[in-house]
């Protein structure tokens, strides 16, 4: 028998194992500074790609001015307690009336996490007879979710249609001998790749098979769609989507997330989901500083215009540089390089300390052997110039990485870097 924390100490886990040669730099790094695309990293400005700032709400002066006056006022206790016990008011009936009406559905629940909130939604949903379908892509709290479920499940391949009616022809076998009935799950963006959930498909299937589509939107909401409403509105399929997910992490640049559906389904989750009946509401400055994000949202297309058109120069502009940026179709973009995770972490320390520019970067276990990928989350507050000097840039470091000035021995490690 092993001492469970020896067990620990001697397998750090796939990231873990590397954090003493990457934490503060590589993983946990920390910027500092006003929200936007310049901000400060170890003492030194860089233009900034890696905040889901999608509409660049996180530093507009109404919400800095709403937050500032919603915390003076509730101070961050209020409500004390879960919804359902003492923590409800007419703020959060109000925010979830007004998201209902963006998504375009009949109700919503706010839930105080986005992660958790999918995870528990899908344990509440189905039970032991029930079955799951899901793309095999999933954000790692749809994975959560359906290691809750007690039934059975059938994993369908990334965004493959054919291979989702093949599941789904299991699937309804399954149900039909156990009486249970079917849930869906899939995205709308996934957030790697950048490629939108073939949604308008999947609800044209509902015309073979009987199931019920449930998405996470979390990339989705505020940055597709002609009301920003999503993916679903992007796709002309809204009405198809049984039950809609949405973050407040990303275009809402705050914290928590929420569900929409009917009348009837939104209930059963209030009264039904664990994560949220045994725990604290949201804290009424952020339901008040949400309220006004959502106004922004509703009232300023002119954001998300400015977020399309920083999107589509840094897309176009990195394709037409050589780039590789994969099958993106929303404002994720991911630019794709070949390499080993030396190279990767030296390309990086260039780019960051000679360049001034800071992205994410993933590599393996993430994606496969010799794959890296650099990462960026164009904003709304964003500029053409920022757009045209990173394009520069990128090109310079892919020159280097290509003749091999990255091997492991020729740039110093961040740690030496003063
Ligand atoms: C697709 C997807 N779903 C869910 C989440 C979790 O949302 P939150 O950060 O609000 O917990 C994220 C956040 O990274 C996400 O990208």
């Amino acid at each position: 028998m092993k001492d469970l924390f020896e067990k620990i100490k001697a397998n750090r886990g796939p990231i873990g194992m590397h954090a003493k040669e990457s934490h503060g730099y590589f993983t946990f790094p920390k910027l500092e500074g006003d929200i936007g695309p310049r901000m400060m990293f170890r003492g030194k400005e860089r233009l900034n790609w890696s905040l889901n700032n999608y509409l660049g709400l996180a530093n507009h002066p109404e919400v800095r001015k709403a937050d500032a006056e919603a915390a003076a006022e509730f101070g961050f206790a209020m409500p004390m307690g879960a919804r359902m016990m003492s923590g409800n008011s007419n703020n959060h009936e109000k925010l979830e009336a007004g998201l209902s009406a963006l998504v375009q559905k009949q109700d919503t629940i706010l839930c105080n996490f986005g992660y958790q909130a999918m995870v528990s939604a899908i344990d509440c949903l189905v039970d032991r007879h029930d079955v799951i379908v899901y793309d095999a892509e999933s954000h790692a709290c749809i994975l959560d979710g359906v290691r809750l479920h007690m039934g059975k499940r059938y994993v369908f391949k990334h965004n493959d249609i054919a291979d989702c009616e093949k599941q789904l022809e299991r699937a309804t076998k399954l149900a039909e001998a156990q009486n249970g009935s079917i849930l869906v799950i899939t995205e709308g963006v996934f957030g790697m790749r950048g490629d939108q959930g073939k949604l308008k498909e999947i609800v044209d299937l509902k015309k073979k098979f009987k199931f019920r589509l449930f998405v996470d939107d979390a990339h989705g909401i505020g940055t597709l769609g002609k009301t920003g409403a999503g993916t679903g509105e992007e796709q002309g399929c809204q009405d198809g989507i049984d039950i809609y997910f949405g973050t407040f992490a990303k275009s809402f640049a705050l914290i928590g997330g929420f569900i929409s559906s009917e009348e009837q389904i939104v209930e059963y989750l209030r009264y039904n989901m664990r994560s949220q009946i045994f725990a604290k509401a949201l804290p009424m400055p952020l339901v008040v500083g949400l309220l006004k994000r959502l106004e922004l949202i509703n009232t300023k297309p002119e954001l998300k215009d400015k977020l399309w058109e920083i999107t589509r120069a840094l897309q176009s502009g990195l394709k037409k540089a050589g780039f590789e940026i994969g099958d993106t179709n929303s404002c994720v973009t991911p630019v794709y390089m070949n390499g080993s995770i030396p190279e990767a972490t030296n390309l990086i320390l260039d780019l960051r300390e000679n360049y001034n520019v800071f992205c994410s970067m993933v590599v393996y276990p993430v994606v496969p052997k010799g794959m890296i990928i650099l990462r960026l989350i164009p904003t709304a507050v964003h500029t053409i110039e920022d757009v045209n000097y990173t394009i520069d840039c990128f090109s310079k470091i892919v020159g280097k990485l290509k003749s091999g000035q990255y091997m492991s021995d020729k740039i110093a490690l961040h740690s030496e870097i003063k």
